[in-house]
């Protein structure tokens, strides 16, 4: 990310910060990797630390399905639905131990405040709006944000309606801009398929002055703690840094297109240590006279692919509806199914809108995989 600044803070860092009433602001270092990586300073009208009681509490938490073949599989996310918010909602589908992808349909805004300690999340927002609050501001939401929210930041999300729909995907390293699309000094290249005017900070930094009781949900991996806090958790006066939670829209990446088949790096939005994110958006077609749009056949030996399907027809599969998610394991062969390699010779364009991640160790299925599992779709590629 690029440095951004909200609210007020002193002209430089480790000096006096007074309040109106002569006592100090406190102020947080919020850092990665140690002391040395990316960081915000963060100005408190209390202390961060100030808590009354920590409790853990007792998740229920999706079962791993044991006995799930080695196989490819489709599955149908909006046919399992749990009310709740946005957090409560979520339903955990696929998880090794460095990426979670989970679905949620929160029909009702959060009441206490979230954070993830193990983890950061990426929330692809596939209906719905809202408004992401943080310690950091705020951010509005619409359909087709990626939300980025960093480990370590208390939020809330406010829905606005009742259809919110969301993909959530949980890394223990940061969803970086990959470095291609980066230069020396960290500025999105001219190459690249979007640049900074496309990603939005907090906007708005309101600041609550209450004390009493506020319970902040903490997740660290499969365990879940309350932690009451004796003053409202966005206390933060000002901040200023690099590290802060953002949102990205679908519908400003730019896609790259070629002569022939570009493949899927070139779609590429976000990358981790474990895995990528890629996304397929509406775009031209290749242009060689001869030229197949849609993808040859595919072996990747050290990646297990996941698409979540967003909008529209996708060049390469039957069966899709909305929310549907395909997993093909790594190792085994992968490609378009019958009919629809020749169906898309002579397309001039695509209007698909999907979110791809391909992580570079086996994910397990959870029981929540067999509930909606498109039968027999390891045998669909059987030609009649
Ligand atoms: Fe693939």
């Amino acid at each position: 990310m690029f440095y951004h600044k909200l609210g007020k803070f002193p002209q430089k860092r480790h000096i006096t910060f007074y309040k109106e009433d002569k006592t100090l602001h406190r102020e947080e270092l919020f850092s990665t990797k140690g002391f040395s990586g990316i960081y915000s300073n963060k100005y408190h009208l209390y202390m961060p630390t100030a808590i009354k009681e920590i409790k853990k509490v007792q998740k229920n938490t999706s079962e791993v399905w044991e006995s799930a073949p080695l196989e490819w599989r489709m599955f149908h996310t909006f046919d399992l639905e749990a009310q709740g918010d946005p957090i409560s909602s979520r339903m955990l589908y696929l998880y090794n131990d460095t990426c979670s992808i989970s679905t949620a349909s929160p029909d009702q805004s959060c009441q206490s405040f979230y954070k993830n300690v193990y983890a950061h999340e990426m929330i692809f927002v596939h209906q719905g709006q809202g408004t992401l609050k943080t310690d950091f501001g705020a951010i509005d939401y619409v359909e087709g944000d990626y939300l980025v929210i960093p480990k370590g930041v208390v939020y809330q999300i406010e829905v606005k309606d009742k259809n919110n729909k969301m993909l959530v995907v949980e890394s223990p390293t940061p969803f970086d801009i990959p470095k291609h699309f980066r230069n020396e000094y960290g500025q999105c290249t001219e190459a690249a398929p979007y640049c900074e005017r496309d990603f939005r900070p907090p906007s708005r930094l309101e600041t609550f002055d209450n004390k009493g009781e506020f319970q902040v949900y903490v997740k660290a991996g499969k365990d879940w703690y309350i932690h009451t806090l004796n003053h409202h958790p966005f206390d933060v006066v000002g901040w200023d840094g690099f590290e802060y939670p953002f949102a990205f829209n679908i519908h400003e990446y730019a896609p790259i297109v070629g002569k022939i088949h570009q493949p899927p790096p070139v779609h590429l939005v976000f990358t981790t240590e474990s895995f990528v994110v890629c996304n397929f958006v509406p775009r031209l077609f290749d242009f060689h006279e001869q030229a197949i749009p849609a993808p040859y056949f595919h072996t990747n030996v050290d990646s297990d692919e996941v698409i979540y399907y967003v909008e529209g027809n996708f060049m390469s599969r039957k069966g899709i509806k909305k929310g549907t998610i395909s997993h093909h394991p790594m190792g085994l062969p992968h490609g378009p199914q019958p009919g629809k390699t020749e169906e898309s010779v002579g397309k001039k364009e695509t209007n698909e809108l999907a979110v791809m991640i391909d992580t570079f160790a086996p994910l397990q299925s959870t029981s929540n995989v067999k509930k909606v599992l498109e039968p027999n779709y390891a045998k669909s590629w059987l030609e009649s």
